[in-house]
């Protein structure tokens, strides 16, 4: 495929967020996919509680992707859920023949990639305004798994007449199945497997300095936040400019890839600089105040546990009690659990004690780079290689389609 010049993505917006020249940092995930030659679906679907998220389905390839039309062929559906503070981006950002939501539709998946509440593509309520209330950020990522997961199952499941599905998630989109099959262990039934690429259950081995001092400094930081206000975090908004923004303005990335190393951990032969500059134009693309300070407790405490309120003590020094714990005994679905070991935000032995705890572990894999980080997993040049491939291999046991696709697989040696 082709990368357009500079003329052309001046045309596709007059105030761009930051100083990027490629197009794909602009356009938003229906754009992209449609422009890189697949078929794209809108689904709206609202939620138990008034949510109205969006849901992105590709169902299937056009000619114009450069290789035959192609239509949907496997047993099942596959559902996707993405990341804290990013959005379904992180399935499509690399693009054909790397990105593994372009892989799945290649192998012959129905591919559907949902949406979270306060994400830029699902700021809406049948009657909140998120830009007015505050109720509207009422919520964490229980409420995602809860509510959002829920209904976007639901929904997939009601379209295609499909029975169960197949669920992948990352960071996040793990987690927020956990909470769903703990609150609601009927859901089982309605999913084959889950692919969880790096799991954010446990997450207490945290190394990055930056997100460490944060989570140190949570429970004032967020009393402060909330009683100014401000309960929605990093939205994705052309005309409020996020730290990481102001950070990485120009396209001198070195200081962005600094916060990235920190963040994420460090690897610099699978960092693309463009492909990084893409990325900011799709992250951050918000989460809310309470969501981050339920991911604050589960680091401090080392409990994958449900969210607990601020409390005051009378020299007004915020703290919080024990809540009670969800439980993975209940996820009795076949789980795969891929891990990174140089992964700063869910260290390797952090995703191995999930591993551990989960009843039907059906297999781990360590991604073959010893240096492969967080952000690799939907980042880096060889992740299609690296992951990608692996997990369709993964997904082929669980389908049992007949005659599997060639995967096409571009592999971008470093
Ligand atoms: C926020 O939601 C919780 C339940 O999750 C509820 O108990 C609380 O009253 C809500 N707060 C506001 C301000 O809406
Ligand atoms: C399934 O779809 C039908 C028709 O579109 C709708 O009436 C029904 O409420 C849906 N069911 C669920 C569980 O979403
Ligand atoms: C990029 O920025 C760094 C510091 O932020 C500076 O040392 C370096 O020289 C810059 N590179 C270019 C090509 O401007
Ligand atoms: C967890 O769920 C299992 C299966 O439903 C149940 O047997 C067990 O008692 C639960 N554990 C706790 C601590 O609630
Ligand atoms: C794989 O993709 C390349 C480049 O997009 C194309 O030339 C090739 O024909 C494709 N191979 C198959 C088996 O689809």
């Amino acid at each position: 495929h082709e990368f357009d010049d500079d003329d052309r993505s001046a045309e596709i917006e007059e105030d761009p967020p930051f100083n990027v020249k490629e197009e794909d940092a602009y356009l938003t995930v229906p754009q992209l996919v449609w422009k890189y030659g697949y078929e794209i679906e809108i689904h709206e679907v609202q939620t138990e509680d008034g949510y109205l998220l969006d849901l992105y389905r590709i169902s299937g390839r056009r000619a114009a992707s450069g290789q035959p039309a192609l239509r949907p062929y496997r047993n099942a559906p596959i559902f996707l859920m993405h990341s804290l503070l990013s959005s379904c981006a992180d399935w499509v950002l690399m693009g054909p023949g790397r990105g593994l939501g372009y892989l799945l539709a290649d192998a012959g998946f129905d591919v559907w990639m949902g949406n979270a509440r306060g994400t830029r593509y699902s700021r809406k309520h049948i009657h909140l305004d998120p830009d007015r209330s505050g109720e509207f950020w009422n919520f964490s990522w229980h409420e995602i798994g809860l509510y959002d997961v829920r209904a976007l199952i639901d929904h997939v499941l009601n379209v295609t007449g499909a029975a169960r599905l197949h669920y992948g998630g990352f960071s996040q989109g793990t987690m927020v199945l956990f909470v769903l099959l703990s609150e609601r262990p009927e859901y089982n039934t309605k999913l084959i497997d889950m692919q969880a690429i790096s799991p954010s259950v446990y997450m207490y081995r945290l190394e990055g300095q930056i997100v460490r001092t944060f989570v140190q400094l949570a429970d004032p930081l967020v009393a402060a936040l909330d009683t100014i206000g401000r309960r929605e975090i990093l939205p994705n908004l052309r005309f409020i400019a996020p730290l990481v923004k102001i950070v990485c303005a120009d396209s001198n990335v070195t200081a962005c890839r600094e916060l990235l190393y920190d963040v994420a951990g460090k690897n610099p032969p699978q960092v693309d600089d463009r492909m990084v500059r893409i990325f900011l134009g799709h992250f951050p693309a918000g989460a809310s105040l309470r969501q981050l300070h339920h991911f604050s407790q589960i680091i401090r405490t080392a409990r994958f546990a449900k969210y607990s309120p601020l409390r005051f003590a009378e020299n007004g020094v915020p703290s919080f009690s024990p809540a009670p714990l969800y439980n993975l005994t209940r996820a009795t679905i076949p789980v795969v659990v891929y891990y990174g070991l140089n992964d700063h935000v869910v260290n390797f032995r952090d995703a191995l004690q999930l591993a551990d705890e989960v009843p039907n572990l059906a297999a781990v894999h360590q991604i073959a780079d010893r240096r492969f980080t967080h952000s690799d997993f939907i980042l880096a040049k060889n992740s299609a290689r690296l992951l990608n491939s692996i997990l369709l291999q993964e997904l082929n046991q669980y389908d049992g389609a007949t005659g599997s696709a060639s995967v096409n697989v571009t592999h971008w040696r470093v």
